[in-house]
């Protein structure tokens, strides 16, 4: 039984030509059955803008409430995922990224060298996380307790915030 239905892009030349090698599906799997919650939709894509764009808007259509991203926030060429992410919100939600990166530094001083950004666009959280495994279980396994109440406000819900 689900909670909230999740997407999950996965950003990586190399990956995209073996998907069946990517890594990063199940410990997204696992993380959200924490919260009863379970990935409607996932695709493996190439580091390319315009199909990152076409990819995010599409599964923005979906039933997904949240659009996960994995990979390509770095500082090579051709890591584009936040660049993509920026060109197609509506608003970011920079605190996000903020709270991530404050725990991340506890894990690894690189992680400031991710450009992680996240933000809504048509009433959908998109959230960019990093490319490795390792990574995306300390970020992800960070923020997903929040992401219920951050669904359930997008959504319209207008209840007294008390934790
Ligand atoms: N954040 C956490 N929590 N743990 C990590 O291991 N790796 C960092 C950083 N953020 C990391 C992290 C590294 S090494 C890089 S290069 C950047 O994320 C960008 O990763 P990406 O290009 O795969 O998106």
């Amino acid at each position: 039984m689900s909670g909230y239905n999740f997407a999950l892009i996965v950003m990586s030349d190399s990956r995209s030509k073996n998907p069946e090698r990517d890594k990063v599906k199940p410990v997204v799997d696992e993380i959200l059955r924490g919260i009863n919650s379970n990935l409607i939709l996932y695709d493996v894509i190439p580091d390319e803008k315009d199909l990152i764009k076409e990819r995010l808007v599409e599964y923005v259509k979906s039933d997904a409430d949240v659009i996960l991203t994995s990979g390509g926030t770095g500082l090579h060429p051709r890591d584009v995922t936040p660049d993509a992410t920026k060109e197609i919100l509506d608003y970011e939600v920079p605190f996000i990224p903020q709270a991530i990166l404050y725990f991340s530094l506890t894990k690894t001083k690189r992680a400031m060298l991710s450009r992680m950004v996240a933000g809504v666009k048509d009433g959908k959280l998109i959230i960019n996380l990093p490319g490795s495994p390792k990574a995306v279980d300390e970020c992800l396994g960070y923020i997903v307790d929040i992401l219920p109440h951050a669904i359930d406000k997008l959504k319209g819900d207008s209840s007294p915030c008390g934790e």
